[in-house]
């Protein structure tokens, strides 16, 4: 049972307006890591375009009247391309529904939440952003990796390891010299060739890397390796997208986590 205040809390916050989009992120899998605005939104909305890998029970706090619309991707291929996309939302938030745009993690971050805005604001469209928890922090988390540590770090990378078309490739030599921690996304497929640039551009082989395979869901994975041993380590332990990839010595928390509390050993993948 939950209480008053929990309840007027879930009841309380922005009202969704009809004929507005609210672009929301759903975080990076298990409902608990919903916002309250994420639920508020869920429980208000007319219309859901989700992204695949929205957990089914995060989808089941829509209003059972809502209609849900697939809009992600399925083996890598957009299911409707992002200008048609854009076109449905803006159609069916002019005929008056609460539109809501559900994105995995959060929706400004790797996830055209960015493009998504600014058509919605061309068209004059009233919107709203909900952030959520990113996979990058998620599965850092996860992984008893910090995403800072004062006596480790002072920035945080976060990088694509997605080519795409458009923006061109990520230029590996120049985040090797940075010597801070990468944070990649969508860069499993692409791994073996990142590490094997990210050494030449003068990042040592023996850097720790650890790849967060579906953080927050049951299959949750987590493979611990370095730079120079990656592409081995993946025949020994095969690991499977989503996945998150952190290369830097911020990794080695983990291993001094264990080495001042052994117990968490259970507690860790
Ligand atoms: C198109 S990007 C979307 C990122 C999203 N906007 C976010 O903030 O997390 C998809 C990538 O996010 C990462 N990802 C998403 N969910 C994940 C999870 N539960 N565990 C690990 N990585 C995840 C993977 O790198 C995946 O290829």
């Amino acid at each position: 049972m939950i209480g008053a205040r929990l309840e007027s809390m879930l009841n309380g916050g922005p009202v969704f307006e009809p004929g507005s989009v609210w672009l929301v992120g759903a975080g990076p899998g298990d409902p608990g890591y919903l916002t309250v605005n994420a639920i508020r939104a869920l429980h208000q909305a007319d219309t859901i375009l989700h992204d695949a890998l929205i957990d089914d029970r995060i989808l089941d706090l829509a209003r059972p009247e809502a209609h849900r619309i697939f809009s992600g991707k399925r083996a890598g291929v957009h299911s409707i391309d992002q200008a048609a996309l854009c076109a449905r939302m803006i159609g069916l938030a002019r005929s008056g529904q609460r539109v809501l745009r559900l994105k995995g993690g959060d929706p400004m971050i790797f996830g055209r939440g960015g493009e998504e805005m600014l058509r919605l604001a061309e068209a004059g469209i009233p919107f709203r952003i909900i952030p959520g928890v990113t996979a990058g922090l998620a599965a850092m988390a996860v992984a008893s990796i910090p995403a800072t540590l004062r006596d480790v770090n002072r920035a945080v990378v976060f990088a694509t390891g997605h080519e795409a078309a458009d923006t061109g490739e990520t230029d590996w030599a120049a985040l090797a010299m940075l010597g801070q921690p990468l944070v990649l996304y969508m860069a499993l497929r692409r791994l073996n060739g990142i590490a094997h640039r990210l050494i030449a551009g003068g990042m040592p082989p023996e850097t720790p890397l650890a790849v967060i395979s579906s953080a927050t869901r049951s299959d949750e994975d987590i493979l611990i390796s370095s730079l120079g041993t990656v592409a081995e380590d993946r025949r020994r332990h095969a690991i499977e997208p989503p996945a998150i990839v952190v290369i830097g010595e911020i990794v080695k928390t983990r291993e001094r986590l264990l080495q001042v509390a052994p117990a968490f050993a259970g507690a860790l993948v």
